[in-house]
């Protein structure tokens, strides 16, 4: 039996989403794929950020991140959000955005969304847990979702 951990990982399925952040007026956005549900009561999402990156300069107790939801068809979006194009005019290059109530960017061709409220975090490594509780969302489209294997994109390793 081969010895791999790259291997393990590779072995494990995940959505990529684009997920929001902002602080003090301005927004970001990145490509991730190391996030999911972990509560039901109340319903909570855990996304996984690399320390000293841009996305977590702009996340803190209390604040807040949203997640947009791709097609599987939307992969060219997913590889636009790998180096984010600065936001002007309502745009992160030819991506439109609106922004929540608490000013997290929202896709206009996002076939769904969440915006969480962050509620705590640990760093149990080279990326930091943030945990957030839903509290707003939307949904456009049931259609299947773009992921890791659908694409054959990895953050994994
Ligand atoms: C398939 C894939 C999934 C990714 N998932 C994450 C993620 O979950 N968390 C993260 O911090 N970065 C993730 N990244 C990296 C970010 O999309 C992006 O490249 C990084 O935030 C750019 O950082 P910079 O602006 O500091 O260069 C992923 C990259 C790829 C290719």
């Amino acid at each position: 039996m081969k010895r791999s951990k790259r291997r393990f990982f590779s072995f494990s399925p995940s959505p990529i989403f684009i997920v929001g952040c902002g602080k003090d007026g301005v927004v970001h956005a990145f490509s991730g794929s190391w996030l999911g549900q972990c509560s039901f009561k109340p319903p909570v999402v855990w996304i996984a950020v690399r320390n000293d990156s841009r996305p977590q300069s702009m996340l803190e107790v209390g604040g807040y991140f949203s997640v947009n939801v791709l097609r599987s068809d939307q992969e060219g979006i997913a590889r636009a959000f790998f180096k984010t194009p600065e936001p002007k005019d309502g745009k992160f290059g030819s991506a439109a955005f609106h922004q929540t109530s608490h000013g997290m960017p929202v896709l206009e061709e996002a076939s769904g969304w969440v915006e969480c409220r962050i509620t705590s975090l640990v760093t149990p490594g080279d990326h930091t847990i943030y945990f957030g509780e839903v509290v707003d969302c939307g949904i456009s489209s049931d259609a299947a979702v773009l992921t890791t294997v659908s694409s054959g994109m990895k953050y994994s390793g």
